[in-house]
């Protein structure tokens, strides 16, 4: 078992079942628990849970309908209603088990209600592990635009358990490979170098792996928990990516490790124009996204909908559009301006890709 205590939240990795979660929900015996799942968390991960340790025998459970789309505040109303219903007080506990919807939301949920719950997070996505369950950041979207509405807040613990990765599609792995991608390419070479040499989906599901992407995210929201500065590196290819996860959302959603990854080949060509990164550096981040992710095709109207959600983007201010770019690989420079155009022309070269490959 390996166990990080961040200054905000313990995070142990390993078997849940030798973990410390037996005794920590134990501490809730005279509280309520509630366990937040979506439909393939219900499915796949509850019973595990629910046999494997009697004192959830009463939880109550709550389903929130999966997908992005469904990440927003109507149906957080709604179980704020539910948690009035049933006289839930800020003492009971949350437990969200899930992918970074069912974190982001669970957390959201029980940082707002009766002024903050106490809430765990037992990610059981690989996105999830790596990258969403960590940090403290909850939130929804609102009209398409990502985590428009959101809090800081840390789960008591994190349970990190990679036997819950066994019912995890395929597709899902990928995703969740895009944000560890990221997490070598913005400050450990070493861990980019080992991530690309990855053979097979098989190869991510090491618990190795994971502690060493968490060890990277962990540092930068150590240093700047509410990204003031160094914890923006974090946001490498989601300038891009978050814009075109939006724009895709109410016809062929992307899935947002996907869309990071659309995100990080569009934001590695920006840094090579800007001389930032070698063509060699370009090249194999550029292969390395072709080989793993499927590539897309955007209109004209489709690229002025991305550039205009970017203006939104809640890293901007002054009308400008600022980017995270990397300089060299395992390295990032935040708050880099970049001209409509430019971004424009990033956007003209991800569709070539598309276009080449169909
Ligand atoms: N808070 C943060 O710092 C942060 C960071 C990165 C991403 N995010 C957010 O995370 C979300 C994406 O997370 P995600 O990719 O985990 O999406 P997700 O929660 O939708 O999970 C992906 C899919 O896998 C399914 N699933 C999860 N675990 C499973 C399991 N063990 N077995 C079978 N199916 C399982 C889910 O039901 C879903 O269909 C986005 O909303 C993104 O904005 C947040």
């Amino acid at each position: 078992m390996k166990v990080i205590q961040s200054t905000a939240t313990e995070i142990q990795i390993g078997d849940l079942l030798t973990s410390s979660f037996s005794k920590v929900i134990s501490d809730y015996s005279k509280e309520n628990i509630i366990i937040i799942v979506d439909e393939n968390t219900h499915d796949c991960c509850l019973e595990f849970l629910l046999t494997s340790f009697p004192d959830l025998i009463n939880a109550e459970i709550i389903l929130l309908p999966g997908g992005e789309e469904n990440k927003v505040i109507e149906v957080c109303l709604q179980v704020w209603e539910t948690f009035t219903e049933y006289n839930f007080s800020r003492k009971d506990l949350v437990i969200n088990l899930g992918g970074g919807i069912i974190t982001d939301m669970g957390g959201f949920i029980a940082a707002l209600y009766k002024r903050g719950m106490n809430f765990i997070n037992i990610p059981t996505s690989l996105l999830g592990m790596v990258d969403a369950c960590i940090g403290g950041k909850n939130g929804v979207d609102l009209n398409g635009f990502k985590n428009q509405l959101g809090v800081f807040k840390n789960p008591s613990h994190i349970f990190i358990d990679v036997s819950f990765l066994k019912t995890l599609p395929e597709r899902e792995i990928y995703n969740g490979y895009a944000e560890m991608l990221k997490h070598g390419l913005i400050s450990d070479k070493k861990l980019w170098d080992d991530l690309i040499k990855i053979k097979s989906d098989d190869g991510l599901l090491n618990e190795e792996m994971i502690f060493r992407t968490i060890r990277v995210k962990l540092d930068l929201v150590e240093a700047d928990p509410e990204e003031a500065n160094v914890r923006m590196k974090l946001n490498f290819g989601h300038t891009i990516g978050h814009a075109l996860e939006s724009h895709f959302l109410s016809s062929t959603a992307i899935p947002h490790g996907h869309a990071v990854a659309l995100g990080i080949c569009a934001e590695a060509f920006l840094s090579f124009k800007k001389k930032k990164i070698s063509s060699e550096e370009f090249h194999q981040i550029e292969e390395v996204i072709l080989r793993n992710f499927p590539m897309i095709q955007l209109t004209d109207e489709d690229v002025s909908d991305v550039i205009e959600r970017m203006k939104n983007d809640k890293k901007n201010h002054s009308g400008a559009i600022y980017f995270v770019l990397l300089e060299g690989i395992g390295n990032a420079i935040t708050n880099i301006k970049i001209k409509e155009k430019e971004v424009g022309e990033a956007l003209f070269h991800l569709n070539l890709l598309g276009k080449a490959l169909n």
